[in-house]
């Protein structure tokens, strides 16, 4: 098998109430290559709550990539020197969010619309560490929907020091959709991104939006220097693992996974965490065969769940697969 990821990545993006810490352990153990995002965090957040449990991560989980979604400079520079004091890769500025709580706060997407904002805070930002400090945004917002506006927008944070760019390949309406609508109604422009690429060679483009198979993220890749998917990567985390050919590997099994996941299980359990919650995010993981309405079933709705139950839910449905397959080869 060839490994076309020289210079390259493949990321998961960041995802409010997805890419938790528990999705992130869960998702690694499909592919040690890929980045794994946070969810976005607020400067707020970190800086007045619950700082320890907002950016605690299993150390398996490098390389792992902190979103902030902030525009004060100063509190930004303060999270960016936490984030690199934790032992984070990379920090990402957020600018494609577009639910209404960010844009009161004048940030997310909204900063879209302040290209000289965003770069003041890449410059000051970058200049407290030494890990990269990225922006992963839209191509425009609302009237500001022009390619040489994306354009503008990527030069002026290039020129204060970012490298990598990750472009949610359509426009965001602030008003009048959804965040959910703003994922899916905008129409998606890869040719936009395959150009800023072509117009910054010495830039790390990195494209998301839409992208659902592996031979989707092939292509792209040969346009860009990244594919970011998000849904995809929850809602059928096995992607990660078919995912391994781009580095010449093969897939890793669902049973080894498993075996991995349950002793983080045992301990989650052990340090009082509630297994339901973490269960929510291993529902994927059947994805596409016979028995993952089961497997769901299983395992969502619970107020109470055992880490056994899950095993036997997980061996159950290993039976339903393989019946299935014996059945198939019996009529072949
Ligand atoms: C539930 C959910 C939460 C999201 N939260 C964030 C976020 O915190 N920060 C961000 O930049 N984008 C967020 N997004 C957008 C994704 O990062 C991504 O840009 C978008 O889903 C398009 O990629 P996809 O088609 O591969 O899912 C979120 C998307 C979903 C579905």
């Amino acid at each position: 098998m060839l490994d076309i990821m020289h210079n390259k990545r493949l990321s998961v993006a960041p995802m409010i109430d997805w890419t938790t810490t528990d999705y992130r352990y869960f998702a690694r153990l499909f592919n040690p290559h890929v980045y794994l995002y946070t969810e976005m965090i607020s400067t707020g957040a970190i800086l007045h709550g619950n700082t320890d449990r907002l950016l605690r991560y299993d150390d398996i989980q490098h390389p792992l990539v902190l979103q902030l979604g902030g525009a004060d400079i100063g509190e930004m520079s303060r999270c960016t020197v936490i984030a690199q004091q934790r032992g984070f890769d990379e920090i990402n500025i957020n600018v494609g969010c577009p639910s209404d709580k960010v844009q009161h706060n004048k940030i997310g997407a909204c900063l879209m619309a302040e290209p000289d904002t965003v770069a003041s805070l890449v410059r000051h930002m970058q200049a407290e560490v030494d890990i990269p400090v990225t922006v992963k945004h839209r191509i425009g917002i609302d009237e500001y929907d022009s390619y040489e506006f994306m354009r503008d927008f990527v030069a002026a944070s290039a020129e204060a020091g970012c490298q990598r760019f990750i472009v949610h390949a359509r426009i965001a309406w602030l008003q009048g959709l959804s965040p959910k609508q703003n994922r899916e109604i905008p129409p998606l422009r890869y040719d936009d991104v395959y150009r800023l690429k072509q117009e910054f060679p010495e830039l790390d483009i990195e494209i998301n939006g839409g992208i659902d198979s592996i031979e989707q993220i092939k292509q792209h890749l040969q346009q860009v220097d990244g594919v970011m998917i998000g849904r995809a990567a929850y809602h059928n985390p096995y992607i990660l693992s078919e995912a391994m050919q781009l580095w010449g590997e093969p897939s890793i099994s669902r049973e080894h996974i498993l075996d991995k996941l349950y002793p983080y299980l045992e301990q989650q359990v052990a340090n009082g965490e509630p297994l339901p919650s973490i269960a929510r995010h291993l529902l994927g993981l059947f994805q596409g065969l016979p028995g993952a309405r089961k497997w769901r079933q299983a395992l969502s709705g619970k107020q109470q769940l055992s880490v056994d139950e899950i095993k036997a839910a997980a061996d159950y449905t290993f039976q339903l697969i393989h019946k299935a397959e014996q059945a198939e080869q019996a009529d072949s």
